[in-house]
């Protein structure tokens, strides 16, 4: 599928996200050709700037975070456009029209539009409507399509109400939820691995797996966040989202063929099978946590309560491990361990397969486990784990292993996720994009825990630079097992 020209208007665009994340992503996908001339960016906000100051905010940014040239900023600056709108107010989106206009007569693009709401989700239904009242999201002209930031709702009713508004002016096929962990390299490898493989997929069910562990951990803080994060916690933050998609991802069927609606079909089936939790089970099954201070990485950082934004007595989840089940053929009885966390001592997202053992001890009581570990980031790559003779006497068997790193495949250019997501949806290729069932799915399954908290649940306390909860090390002691602790991907010689 080819990009077509098209200008890629941002609301919020005098927000963090935009110059952290967006403008870089187009700027390195210009800078390596795959934007060609023929696109515009429009900035939208309240704020006051102009052309020329929405330039100078944008290019200070880049130089300071990317590996710039003078040439190439210039020019790909000369794309950059914005126009002030009080995002409350539909009258004043009148403004966007004769913008648009303009600038599909100068670079040919046709009507060709993509928005990206990049604003408080407050206004995530709004936006919408507001541009519907100026005739912008119609397709007579060009397509249109939308670009919806996390969180996609709050909890189960108001996803459902942000569809129904969103869904009044644009239509499924138009509306690109976006979940930015889809568009890492590494997560789409997963199928890969999984589906081109004949060495896996065999093993790839309740017959071999002994359990499943997911890994989203963070050695950073809430940051500048703290206002945003306190209504989230980890639970809305990272898990209904980024790690149910992973989870997805290990544990859905093969997709008929790579498309859009197959692939999402098999995600959102996951979804679906989750086995819902009773408020026993999440009793029972859930740690949530809440860092205090402690020291990362050699810095003394400050406890949650103490961070900018975040109210002194303060309730919400720094960290959360869940231990739940996947109601289906292939994953009956596995148990997915899933866990995430701020202020743990490393940032590190990772898969771990841990396999059964062999039926008989032979050679000694505890030989290693057949484990395979994806590591999603940093330090991409894929490492087997497995055991063989300890030379010397006797049969004592020791773990080794047997690695990839994705940094050893020479000359790959890796998109980062806003690249790649950017990209498709300039492409109208929703494949890594949420669809409406499975977001819906995720938050039903995860009800439960928002009612927990919402009820006073327990959150237990981690000193920053741990691991989290000692609970969390008993939820998964349960099972006789521990968390792995991630350090690097490789093993060191034995
Ligand atoms: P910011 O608060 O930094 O930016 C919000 C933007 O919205 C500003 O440009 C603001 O500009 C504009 N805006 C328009 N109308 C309003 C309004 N009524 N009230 C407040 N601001 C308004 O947020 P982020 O850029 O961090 O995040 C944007 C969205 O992306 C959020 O929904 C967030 O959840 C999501 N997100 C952010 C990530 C990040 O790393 N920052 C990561 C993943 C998702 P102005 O005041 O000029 O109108
Ligand atoms: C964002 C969360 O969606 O994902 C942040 O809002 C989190 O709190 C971030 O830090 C993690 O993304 P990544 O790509 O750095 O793992």
């Amino acid at each position: 599928m080819q990009t077509e020209n098209s200008c890629i208007v941002i609301f919020g665009a005098s927000g963090d996200l935009t110059h952290r994340k967006l403008i870089p992503a187009l700027y390195n996908l210009f800078k390596i050709g795959r934007l060609g001339e023929n696109f515009s960016v429009l900035g939208v906000a309240r704020s006051e700037l102009n052309d020329e100051t929405f330039r100078t905010k944008m290019r200070e940014a880049l130089i300071k975070n990317e590996d710039t040239t003078p040439e190439t900023l210039d020019e790909f600056c000369h794309h950059l456009y914005y126009q002030a709108v009080n995002t409350a107010d539909a009258d004043d989106y009148g403004k966007l029209v004769p913008r648009l206009d303009e600038l599909h007569d100068k670079y040919q693009t046709c009507g060709n539009t993509l928005y990206y709401m990049s604003t408080p989700p407050s206004l995530y239904g709004v936006i919408p409507e507001c541009l519907a009242a100026h005739g912008l999201n119609t397709e007579e002209y060009g397509w249109k399509r939308i670009i919806v930031e996390k969180p996609f709702g709050y909890d189960e009713k108001t996803a459902q109400v942000l569809d129904v508004q969103i869904h009044r002016f644009f239509e499924e096929h138009q509306i690109y939820r976006i979940d930015h962990y889809l568009g890492k390299e590494t997560v789409q490898n997963l199928l890969v691995l999984r589906f081109s493989n004949g060495w896996f997929e065999p093993l790839w069910n309740r017959n071999f797996i002994d359990y499943v562990e997911i890994t989203g951990a963070e050695s950073i803080g809430v940051e500048e966040r703290g206002g945003y994060y306190d209504g989230s916690g980890a639970m809305r933050d990272m898990f209904q989202n980024h790690l149910l998609q992973v989870l997805a991802m290990v544990a859905m069927e093969p997709p008929a063929i790579i498309n859009a609606d197959s692939m999402r079909d098999e995600v959102a089936k996951v979804m679906h099978c989750l086995r819902p939790l009773t408020q026993e089970d999440v009793e029972h099954n859930l740690v949530l946590g809440q860092y205090s201070a402690g020291e990362v990485n050699g810095n003394i950082v400050k406890g949650y309560l103490e961070e900018k934004g975040v109210p002194a007595d303060s309730h919400t989840e720094t960290y959360m491990a869940l231990r739940c089940e996947i109601e289906n053929w292939r994953w009956a009885g596995v148990p997915f361990y899933v866990r995430t966390g701020k202020r743990l001592p490393a940032r590190v997202t990772e898969i771990v397969i841990h396999f059964k053992t062999t039926p008989h001890p032979v050679f000694s009581q505890n030989a290693p486990e057949n484990k395979l570990i994806i590591r999603i980031q940093p330090d991409e790559g894929i490492s087997m784990r497995f055991g063989l003779k300890k030379p010397g006497a006797g049969f004592e068997a020791k773990e080794v292993s047997m690695d990839f790193r994705y940094a050893d495949l020479a000359g790959a250019q890796v998109l980062t996720a806003y690249e790649r997501l950017l990209l498709d949806a300039m492409k109208g290729d929703a494949t890594l994009f949420a669809r409406t069932d499975a977001v819906h799915a995720a938050w039903k399954f995860v009800q439960p825990i928002l009612d927990y908290k919402a009820n006073g649940g327990r959150i237990h306390e981690y000193e920053a630079g741990t691991w989290g909860p000692v609970a969390a090390d008993k939820l998964i002691a349960r099972q006789g097992k521990v968390w792995r602790k991630p350090s690097g991907l490789m093993k060191k010689k034995v």
